[in-house]
């Protein structure tokens, strides 16, 4: 038997102040937005530049076609009254050990209020409670203390840092990995 489940429908994730939903074509805007922030460039994967076609094509094709192949849900964080706040993702990277990586941008307008510690939070249980999953990753810039500071409210300890690991804007860069693992037997 598989050691994690995947759900038909996405699920009704919120804490009573912010909600996580699958994107819809419409939030191309605000993501192009977003993407146009020296943080969200400087930290996550997105295309620099970022085009409005990258907005588009991640919140129309990326984003729901990894939820149907059952790889990773790429979800908007937003507050209840429906204010986009940024993005969040739980990706699969090895179904058989039942292992994904996290990820989160938040838009600098709406910073420092907690909302990508929530989002993790409703993420995280998700992952280990209704996929099964044993271990969930975050890979962090070790100078990227914010992130930092979020996973470890989280949860998540620091297992060491990658040295030289990746490269981002033509830079070889070291990788702090963080992780939060179900504990054996449970
Ligand atoms: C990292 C990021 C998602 C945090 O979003 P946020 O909604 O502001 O996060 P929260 O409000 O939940 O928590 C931020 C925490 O980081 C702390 N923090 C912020 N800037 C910091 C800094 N320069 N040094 C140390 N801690 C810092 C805040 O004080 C807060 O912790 P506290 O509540 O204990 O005080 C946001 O800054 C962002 O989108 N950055 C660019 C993209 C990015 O880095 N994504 C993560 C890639 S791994």
């Amino acid at each position: 038997m598989d050691a994690m489940t995947w759900p038909e429908r996405h699920p009704e994730l919120s804490d009573g102040a912010i909600r996580l939903r699958p994107f819809v074509p419409a939030d191309a805007p605000w993501v192009h937005d977003a993407g146009q922030d020296p943080e969200i460039q400087r930290w996550t994967r997105v295309p620099v530049p970022y085009t409005p076609a990258d907005a588009e094509a991640f919140v129309g094709s990326f984003a729901p076609q990894q939820w149907r192949d059952r790889i990773g849900w790429h979800c908007a964080v937003v507050d209840v009254d429906g204010t986009s706040l940024g993005a969040s993702a739980l990706v699969v990277t090895d179904a058989e050990a039942a292992v994904a990586e996290a990820g989160y941008w938040i838009a600098p307008a709406h910073r420092g209020r907690g909302a990508a510690t929530a989002a993790l939070r409703l993420l995280t249980d998700w992952g280990f409670d209704a996929l099964g999953l044993r271990r969930i990753e975050l890979h962090v810039d070790p100078r990227n203390l914010a992130s930092i500071a979020v996973g470890g409210r989280v949860g998540f300890t620091s297992e060491g840092v990658l040295r030289q690991r990746t490269r981002r804007l033509g830079e070889q860069r070291d990788v702090q990995m963080l992780a939060k693992v179900v504990a054996p037997g449970e």
